[in-house]
């Protein structure tokens, strides 16, 4: 797999990861070396968190970037993001939701990170463990998404040529009108009323209108369709508040929508309580929509909402043995052939061998979607369907 930056130039996403966790990996050791404390790699066992709703792929792709990055395999731990926010809000519960420690209690996490929204619901069961009431879903509808919509808003009113030109000739303009956006969703309020102030690459901005349409920014913002909405006002732009809150609308109903869908799932009742992890579920916009859209139940904002996974990681090092169960979310099973049976098997998979008519390529599973499965509980154990497998394909 290859990412692009926002030039377009690619690096293999393997080496993206791998350095990326190699950096937190080196700041580790230079933060305890200025202590004195010298770390040793065969001593430390380290906690990397995944999104519940990423792929078998994903995460063991997320392991070989580790081991890139110098982590001894066996010293590493992958754990699902919710699942580590889950065992850090069990440890250390806001006041707004003790409940959740009690026996027989059931409530939602909803990590709501920049790239996905991940939503799982557990239950406290007596032997004190916690255990996955569904299946873990999700959505790429995080906090990024809500940038997307306010770069959306920079092509409506510039054109896409000349945001692509701002991207590929002015990298740093272009970070810096992302940053500029991350600002603005951090301190907008659901019910502000002045205009934003929004502070864009001005001068860049402006020589591209010139030399692109001969009109100064000012000018060329007043005469755009938008020009209701937005203004240039010396060198920031201001918008509308209830434009502003309409950028966010698509993201928060995409979330409200899963959120639903879990809750609606016939397994899922009796939820209490919300959880908001992650640091999208501090933008006050989605906290105020889910509020408004689950009026009975309790949603709860977690303290440190942004850190709560990554302090929940530390806990799960220690204490994984917490989730006794979780509910798989694929079907998994292998590829055997059998003998050929005109009335079930596709007549595309028949093949012959040694004179035996047979059907190639049947999918066999041995755990279906939807299972509960036990903590260390081995699924796949069919030694004997192998052997069978074996012989009847060798004849
Ligand atoms: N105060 C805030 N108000 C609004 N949005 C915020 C706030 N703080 C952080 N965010 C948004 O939260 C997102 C980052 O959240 P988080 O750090 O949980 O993501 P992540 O774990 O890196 O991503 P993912 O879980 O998708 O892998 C960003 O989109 C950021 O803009
Ligand atoms: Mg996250």
């Amino acid at each position: 797999m290859v990412l692009e930056d926002v030039r377009g130039q690619p690096l293999p996403a393997i080496d993206v990861f791998s350095l990326s966790i190699k950096a937190l990996k080196d700041h580790l050791n230079s933060s305890v070396e200025i202590k004195n404390i010298a770390l040793d790699d065969r001593k430390t066992k380290w906690v990397l968190t995944v999104p519940a709703i990423w792929t078998d792929t994903a995460k063991q792709f997320m392991r070989k970037s580790a081991e890139k990055a110098g982590i001894p395999r066996d010293m590493l731990t992958i754990a699902l993001e919710p699942a580590a926010a889950s065992i850090y809000c069990q440890t250390f519960p806001s006041a707004g939701c003790r409940e959740i420690v009690e026996i027989g209690s059931r409530y939602m996490v909803a990590d709501l990170g920049g790239g996905t929204i991940d939503v799982t619901v557990h239950e406290k069961i007596p032997n004190g463990t916690l255990k996955e009431v569904t299946k873990a879903s999700g959505n790429g509808c995080g906090g990024t998404s809500v940038d997307d919509e306010f770069i959306q808003l920079f092509v409506r009113i510039f054109g896409g040529p000349i945001m692509n030109s701002l991207k590929s000739e002015s990298p740093e303009s272009y970070l810096y009108l992302l940053r500029s956006i991350e600002n603005v969703k951090r301190v907008f309020q659901p019910t502000q009323t002045r205009k934003v102030n929004f502070t864009i690459p001005y001068a860049t901005l402006d020589d591209l209108c010139q030399s692109n349409f001969g009109e100064n920014i000012k000018n060329f913002v007043s005469s755009s369709s938008l020009a209701c909405n937005i203004e240039i006002c010396k060198d920031k732009m201001r918008i509308g508040p209830l434009f502003v809150k309409s950028l966010f609308k698509t993201t928060c109903d995409n979330v409200i929508t899963l959120i639903q869908s879990v809750l609606q799932q016939g397994m899922v009742a009796n939820v209490s309580s919300i959880l908001l992890v992650g640091g999208f579920a501090e933008c006050k916009i989605i906290q105020n929509s889910l509020k408004t859209a689950f009026l009975s139940i309790n949603i709860v904002l977690q303290d440190d909402s942004g850190v709560i996974v990554l302090k929940g990681a530390v806990l799960f090092g220690y204490k994984s043995n917490i989730i006794s169960s979780r509910i798989a979310r694929y079907t998994y099973g292998v590829s055997i052939c059998d003998y050929f049976n005109e009335s079930i098997h596709d007549r595309k998979r028949k093949i012959t061998q040694t004179g035996k008519i047979y059907c190639d390529n049947i999918f066999d599973p041995f755990l279906k979607i939807n299972t509960s499965i036990q903590k260390s509980k081995k699924v796949f154990n069919r030694q004997s369907d192998w052997r069978l497998f074996a012989s009847v394909y060798h004849g």
